[in-house]
Formats: C-alpha cells, structure tokens, sequence
C-alpha cells in the first residue's frame, strides 16, 4: 500500500512571509501556495517590483484575487543572517511555518561548493536549533532547478553542478529515507517538467516575460559572448587598450562572482583570485571558463598565485592576445 500525499491546503486569511519570491523558485512556491488556498503574500527583496518581470507577475496574481505586498530591503544577507533576522522578528508569532530553502548540496557534498554548501548546512542545524526550541521549522533541500531561477540564466553554475554530479536527472524524487536527516529536514526535487510548463504559460501571456526570457537565454552564451567582444576589443589596437581591461576585468570579475555564489560587489579587482576564498578545485572550474571566455590557457598555479590580482590578471590576458594578434 502507498500512502497518500497529503494535500497541501493555505490560509485565504494569512498573510504569507516569502523571501525572494518575485524571481525564481520564490515565483514558483508563491504560484503553487496560491493554487493552493493562500491569497495574501509580504515578499521580501532587495530590488521590489522593480523589474517588469516582477510587475508583471504581481498584475497576473492580482487578476485571481491574489494580493502581493513588495517589501524591498536588504539586509538580510540571505542564507545565515536572513536566517537569523527571520527567526528573531517572528520569534512570539504564531506561525503555520517557517521554511528555509536549502539544496541537495549538504547531501552530495560537491568538492567546489564549499561556501554554499556552508550556507546551506548553517540553514539545517538551525533548523535543529529551532526544533529544539519548540518551534516549528522545516528545510526544503531542493535539486538543480535549472528551469527557473538564477540557475536557468547561469550557464557557468549549471556546468559546475553538472561536472560536479548534483544535476540530477530533474524527474527523480529522493525519498526522505535516503536523506540522512530527520524530520527537520527534507529532501526533494521539483518537477522540472510542471516547472517548465508554467514558465511557458507565463511567456505566453505576456510580451514583457517573453522579451526577459529571450535575455535570459542570451545569458546562458555568456562566456561566448564575451569572446566575440573580446576578440573584437582585441582587433581595436593599444588605443583602446583600458577599455578592453576593463571589459576583461569585468568578465573575471562575474565569473568568480558566480563560481563562488557571491555577490559582484563582494569581488575586489584589485586583490587576488585566491583571496576570495578560490581554491585548488574551484580554480580548476575557472581555468575552464577562462578558455572559453578569453582563448587564455591559464595555469591553476598562476591562478591561485596570491601576488596576482585580477587586475594583474587581466592585464597579463589582454597583453597575450594583443602580442599574439599583432
Ligand atoms: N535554483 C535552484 O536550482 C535551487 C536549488 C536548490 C535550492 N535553491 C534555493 O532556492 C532559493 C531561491 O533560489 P533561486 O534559484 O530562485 O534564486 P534567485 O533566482 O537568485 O532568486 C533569489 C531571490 O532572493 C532575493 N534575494 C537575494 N538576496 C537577498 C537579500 N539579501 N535580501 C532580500 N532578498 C534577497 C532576490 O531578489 P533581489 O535580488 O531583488 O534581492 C531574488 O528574488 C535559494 O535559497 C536557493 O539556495 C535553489
């Protein structure tokens, strides 16, 4: 005998607290809670409504009775902090739930997701510490969602969890008897193909999504793309030689950013690649994107080198290609 899946039921008259639910796998749980009974949703994020992806989506809900209230803040630093901050402002709350999106990361344990598989465990055992506490608290592990999210624009992520082993087959569900948790925690996968649909609905529906999803599929030749410009930068001679630094070192720049699941801003050019907490492994995924992105074979060792900046870097790849194209 199976047991039956309990059904998932909201309540019209809650107000539901989702952080990041107007992008991504936010947008996907705020879909399914409202298919489900909840009507009312605070969303916390740093930038609002202020894409038209994300107007567009609180206009879509609000034609089924469904009331988004954007609450743009920073702050939370998601993943430890938010965490935290979370758990503080609602302490005396009655809560129907708190859930905290984790991945299958701790799981599988990949060799160069060491920081957000860091994140990820603090979300787990403060989980326990909450359980502990008396109060009610849940992780949701989910696998590689590479239909939605920041992921489906991220080619260089998805080629790291794929050599990594995490991509799994996305129609698979891993039962919480193979994850090494209690209850606390589960571990599941979404199903890509429901994911998938519903994207495909939403384009349809309406011309600002399908003019978003058409950028998000030029960010996936990202490397590509800053080939060709590079290659054309290159052609333009000494010249215009700090514009193509600055193209190059912009381009290192969000690859470290995205290779190590931080924030732009938080990459300083002006130190080393190591620096940023880039090791033997993750230099390895680097050395990758610095071939495809700038035709540069660069050496971990030379990568890891901590008396080379990414400025040194860059100069170093543009003054390579400029010796070799004169
Ligand atoms: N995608 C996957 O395959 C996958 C797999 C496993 C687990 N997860 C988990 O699912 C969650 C969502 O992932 P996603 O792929 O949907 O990511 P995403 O597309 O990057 O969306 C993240 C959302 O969080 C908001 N956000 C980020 N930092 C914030 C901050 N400091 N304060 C307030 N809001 C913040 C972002 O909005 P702003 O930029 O406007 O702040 C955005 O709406 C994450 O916890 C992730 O670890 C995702």
């Amino acid at each position: 005998m199976m047991p039956a899946t309990p059904a998932a039921r909201f309540d019209p008259e809650a107000c539901y607290s989702i952080t990041g639910g107007l992008s991504g796998v936010g947008r996907f749980l705020i879909r399914w809670m409202s298919d489900h009974g909840a009507q009312h949703f605070m969303v916390l994020s740093r930038r609002g409504t202020g894409s038209p992806r994300a107007q567009t989506f609180v206009k879509t809900l609000a034609t089924h009775g469904v009331t988004v209230q954007p609450v743009a803040c920073d702050g939370l630093a998601a993943k430890v902090l938010g965490a935290i901050n979370l758990h503080a402002a609602t302490y005396s709350l009655p809560l129907d739930f708190f859930v905290m999106t984790t991945s299958v990361e701790p799981v599988f344990a990949p060799a160069t997701q060491s920081a957000y598989t860091a994140g990820k465990n603090f979300q787990d055992d403060f989980a326990r510490y909450r359980r502990r506490l008396g109060l009610l608290v849940s992780t949701a592990s989910f696998g590689l969602a590479s239909d939605v999210g920041h992921l489906s624009t991220d080619s260089t992520a998805v080629d790291l969890f794929a050599r990594n082993k995490v991509d799994d087959d996305r129609t698979s569900w891993i039962s919480q008897q193979q994850a090494p948790m209690s209850a606390v925690n589960f571990v599941t996968c979404m199903d890509p193909a429901a994911m998938a649909a519903r994207k495909r609905e939403e384009a349809e529906a309406d011309d600002a999504d399908t003019m978003q999803n058409a950028a998000d599929q030029g960010g996936k030749s990202a490397a590509t793309r800053l080939r060709r410009e590079f290659n054309e930068a290159i052609k333009t001679g000494p010249g215009e030689r700090a514009k193509t630094l600055a193209l190059v070192t912009g381009g290192i720049i969000t690859a470290v950013a995205e290779v190590l699941f931080i924030e732009e801003s938080g990459v300083n050019p002006g130190k080393a690649v190591a620096d940023h907490g880039v090791n033997s492994l993750i230099a390895a995924e680097l050395r990758n994107w610095f071939h495809v992105a700038l035709g540069f074979n660069m050496t971990i060792l030379y990568l890891l080198d901590a008396h080379t900046s990414i400025n040194a870097l860059a100069a170093k790849i543009v003054d390579a290609a400029a010796a070799s194209s004169s």
